[in-house]
């Protein structure tokens, strides 16, 4: 899958680009950015071509899908411009602000014929897998409960995370992992609660906290910021025991996640096999197109995450 890039963005250079290089079914064709210096440091650094402006990527023949790490509010204009140029397009989390953004993305996929997805990595890393073998084997017993945090230090002031008209916010930037894994555990929730701490000054949430219930009664208890020390974890606590695992979002590829189990008069703490969930990801993602999958395979889980996400906001605005 011949890939560009939209945009210089730190996720590219630190994480996505390097795991590109690391994954056979994938080639860096170019990259693009609003500077042309810019785009020719980092294109230097990955052996691609270099683009000044995206819309002149997105021209290009050579280009089969486009990786869009932009600000989060500019993602909507530019899946569409992306798809309308025939491109299949991964683009970072938060894929949309709310619900009818989302929709709309996932509407433009199916007319394009070409696929659209959110790229929540850490869906791509087998520690997940091991985690469902472990519940399927009683390892808890009936699940109760799900939490999970992910948080963060301040970020330098500048940060596009502290700019409300960028889509900034920990909602939107870590938040939005926790309701992705309670999804991911639970299936269909609804929001029934929320605080989000916003900053009077930037007008953007800096921490906040939901609770989430299935159909069926179990809770999830979310818990995100950006002004808090580092934890990336989610938790699951059943009728016989209790399993987190500590490193849920993040962890790179040559680290062994720990997760910890108790049960009655029993503690334990695994290593779970280490994993490139980056490298994962763009894989998974050609292989889809490749496979010819529907354009909108991931369209519902697009859709809901947003819509859960909006929810989330407007408790906590009520
Ligand atoms: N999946 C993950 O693990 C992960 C981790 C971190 C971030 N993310 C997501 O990735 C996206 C980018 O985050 P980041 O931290 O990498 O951001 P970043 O370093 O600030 O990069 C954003 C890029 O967007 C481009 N851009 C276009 N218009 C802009 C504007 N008005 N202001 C600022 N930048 C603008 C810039 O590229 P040019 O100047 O080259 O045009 C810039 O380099 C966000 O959606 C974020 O939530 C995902």
């Amino acid at each position: 899958m011949r890939f560009g890039v939209l945009g210089c963005a730190s996720i590219a250079r630190r994480r996505m680009l390097p795991a590109m290089l690391r994954q056979p079914r994938v080639e860096l064709v170019a990259v693009a950015s609003r500077d042309a210096a810019k785009a020719e440091r980092m294109s230097a650094e990955f052996g691609c071509a270099a683009v000044h402006g995206y819309g002149r990527l997105l021209e290009r023949d050579d280009v089969e899908a486009v990786y869009l790490p932009l600000p989060p509010s500019l993602h909507g204009e530019w899946i569409e411009a992306a798809l309308r140029a025939g491109k299949h397009v991964l683009v970072e989390k938060p894929l949309a602000l709310d619900a009818a953004q989302a929709r709309a993305a996932v509407d433009a996929a199916v007319a394009a014929g070409r696929l659209l997805a959110e790229s929540f990595m850490f869906l791509y890393h087998g520690q997940h897998a091991q985690v469902d073998r472990l519940l399927a084997g009683g390892a808890v017993g009936e699940v109760r409960l799900f939490a999970s945090q992910f948080g963060i230090p301040p970020l330098p002031p500048g940060d596009i995370r502290y700019q409300a008209g960028l889509g900034g916010g920990a909602l939107l930037d870590v938040g939005v992992y926790t309701v992705r894994a309670a999804s991911r555990f639970l299936g269909e929730l609804e929001v029934v609660g929320s605080v989000l701490d916003v900053d009077p000054v930037s007008g953007v949430d800096l921490g906040g906290s939901a609770l989430l219930r299935t159909p069926g009664g179990v809770a999830a208890h979310l818990q995100f910021g950006f002004r808090h020390g580092y934890r990336s974890n989610y938790a699951l606590w059943g009728s016989r025991g209790h399993l987190q695992v500590e490193r849920a979002f993040t962890p790179p590829p040559e680290l062994r996640p720990l997760v910890r189990l108790e049960t009655q008069g029993r503690r334990e703490v695994r290593a779970l096999g280490a994993d490139d969930q980056f490298a994962n990801i763009a894989g998974a993602f050609a292989s889809a197109v490749r496979d010819g999958v529907p354009p909108d395979v991931f369209g519902a889980d697009i859709v809901r995450q947003a819509a859960l996400v909006e929810a989330i906001r407007a408790f906590a605005e009520k």
